[in-house]
């Protein structure tokens, strides 16, 4: 990450956070204005979950010089996003919606130096959180269904055994 631009977001992010839950009711009205589709992806409060990614925002706002943190963080994240039903196209309806909302809650001092640090900086946080969410579904596409196969369970070679040995005796099995 750019110091430069890793700088811009930690100065703008500090006035955003006086107004947090304004800034999160904005971002939301924004979002969903844009992609009404989404309201369903939000099963629980919106104020509660503005709450949430206002705080997850500054968490990783205050860590964009600590990549070894941040990035597996936003793996976790991401993963997390795709158990909610968030596509990677989502991803670029969010960041419109963040950005409209930091241009009209910061006014002038949303200078374009700044829109340009938070467009990059989104950037990074969505494809980490999109790599490790597609990288999850291509986990699970190669595991066969159930999390393991019973031949995998512990004991399993011992079944095999006497399933063998009861073949052998049993008329009923070929
Ligand atoms: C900068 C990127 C994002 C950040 C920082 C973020 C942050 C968060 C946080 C902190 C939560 C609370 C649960 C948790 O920690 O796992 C959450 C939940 C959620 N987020 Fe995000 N998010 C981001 C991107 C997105 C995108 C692109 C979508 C797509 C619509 C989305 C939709 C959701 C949904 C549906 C939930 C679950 C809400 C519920 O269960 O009611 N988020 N997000």
């Amino acid at each position: 990450m750019n110091p430069q631009a890793a700088a811009l977001v930690r100065a703008s992010w500090s006035q955003v956070e006086p107004i947090a839950p304004a800034a999160a009711a904005l971002f939301y009205r924004h979002l969903l204005a844009d992609a009404p589709e989404l309201r369903a992806l939000f099963r629980g409060d919106l104020q509660q979950q503005g709450d949430k990614l206002m705080r997850m925002l500054g968490w990783l706002v205050a860590r964009l010089d600590d990549l070894p943190t941040l990035l597996p963080a936003l793996a976790d994240l991401g993963r997390r996003h795709a158990d909610y039903g968030v596509q990677a196209s989502h991803y670029d309806r969010v960041g419109a919606a963040l950005l409209r909302t930091l241009a009209e809650g910061l006014g002038a001092q949303f200078a374009p130096a700044t829109e340009r640090a938070w467009t990059d900086t989104y950037q990074v946080i969505a494809d980490t959180m999109i790599a490790a969410a597609t990288d999850k579904a291509a986990t699970l596409m190669r595991r066969p269904a159930g999390a393991a196969r019973k031949r995998d369970l512990p004991g399993a070679s011992v079944r095999r055994r006497r399933l063998a040995r009861h073949r052998g005796a049993c008329r009923w099995i070929s």
